[in-house]
């Protein structure tokens, strides 16, 4: 790969993501029970309002993961062995990088050879990302990948053969359920070579009430950002939600440490999107999204399960999330 090129955006080319949206969106709504995916939040207003949660004061995993990126950017450079050989960091869906846009400027002051690779879903997001890194970390190698994790992760296997660091921050794998995140480690393993070193951030299990309170914020912004995937639905589907008959509901299990999201229809009513009606019963929930929170050796057992040494955790100082440092065996 051309070193020289610093900003350059690579995107999903086959796959048409404009039929793949309509046609998971309509199959999930017709399932039983409905539900909707959560990757699908992030539109230029979802991206937004995901800026406004992390931003909100019950919104702790934001807090938590940028003091250990703040406080201990050196621990991690080591953790992950930036010193050791050139290499590619991969950011699995980067979002606005806020946290790892320290690690990024530690890096580049300390000269060290490496080409960042934000992956997102959001074309929007990866824009974002260019135009601010380029007035702020100019001497940032920087190949945006626009499109799904494992597609993108191939196209930077098959653009550089460098070793990688995969991060995969925030509440990105507490966004599957439990075994999905297994097959989603057991997938990844298998597009890694041995030595290569994956940084990946679990939400503990703590207090329920803030656990709870996190996703349930007084201000509405949690419920906006889940009501604003119909919205999208409605713009880029022709679809007719009214989004006032519909209303954010959230739980949280301590025993499986399980917090969820649902949207509920207020009424009887019929959806369309295009030509497809969709019928919601009075109190129908449709399930939106997970957020688990997992204990420490929940994590050691899911990187052993899965083809990975734990190697350390990194911790904020309330010992309320981690940072798990996994590598390659
Ligand atoms: C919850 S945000 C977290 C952002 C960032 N990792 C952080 O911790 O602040 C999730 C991000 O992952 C992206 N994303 C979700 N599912 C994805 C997928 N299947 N492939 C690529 N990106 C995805 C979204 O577009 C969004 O920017």
């Amino acid at each position: 790969m051309d070193q020289n090129i610093s900003m350059e955006t690579i995107s999903c080319t086959d796959c048409d993501s404009h039929q793949k949206f309509e046609n998971e969106i309509v199959a999930s709504l017709k399932a039983h029970p409905k539900h909707l995916l959560s990757k699908y939040f992030y539109d230029q207003k979802g991206d937004v309002l995901f800026q406004q949660i992390m931003n909100m004061p019950e919104y702790y995993l934001t807090d938590c993961e940028m003091e250990i990126f703040t406080k201990k950017t050196e621990e991690i450079a080591h953790a992950v062995k930036a010193f050791d050989a050139p290499f590619d960091l991969v950011e699995l869906g980067a979002g606005d990088a806020t946290k790892s846009s320290h690690l990024l400027k530690y890096l580049v002051t300390k000269n060290v050879d490496f080409t960042y690779m934000p992956i997102d879903i959001s074309g929007n997001i990866i824009s974002v990302l260019k135009e601010r890194f380029s007035r702020e970390i100019p001497d940032l190698d920087l190949v945006g990948l626009n499109g799904e994790y494992f597609e993108m992760l191939d196209k930077a296997n098959s653009i550089s053969s460098r070793r990688k660091v995969i991060l995969f921050l925030g509440g990105n794998i507490g966004n599957m359920e439990v075994e999905e995140a297994h097959q989603f480690c057991h997938e990844l393993r298998k597009k890694l070579n041995p030595g290569d070193i994956l940084l990946i951030g679990f939400d503990l299990k703590k207090d329920p009430d803030i656990i709870l309170s996190a996703y349930n914020d007084k201000a509405g912004i949690t419920a906006s950002f889940n009501l604003n995937l119909l919205e999208r639905i409605n713009n880029e589907l022709d679809a007719n939600f009214d989004i006032g008959k519909f209303k954010h509901y959230q739980t949280y299990d301590p025993l499986a440490g399980a917090c969820r999201s649902y949207l509920i229809s207020l009424e009887k009513q019929n959806v369309m999107i295009g030509n497809q009606v969709i019928h919601f019963s009075e109190n129908e929930a449709v399930y939106m999204e997970i957020s688990q929170k997992y204990a420490p050796e929940e994590t050691d057992k899911m990187a052993l399960q899965n083809g990975f040494k734990p190697v350390k955790h990194i911790s904020d100082t309330k010992g309320w999330f981690i940072d798990a440092i996994w590598k390659v065996i």
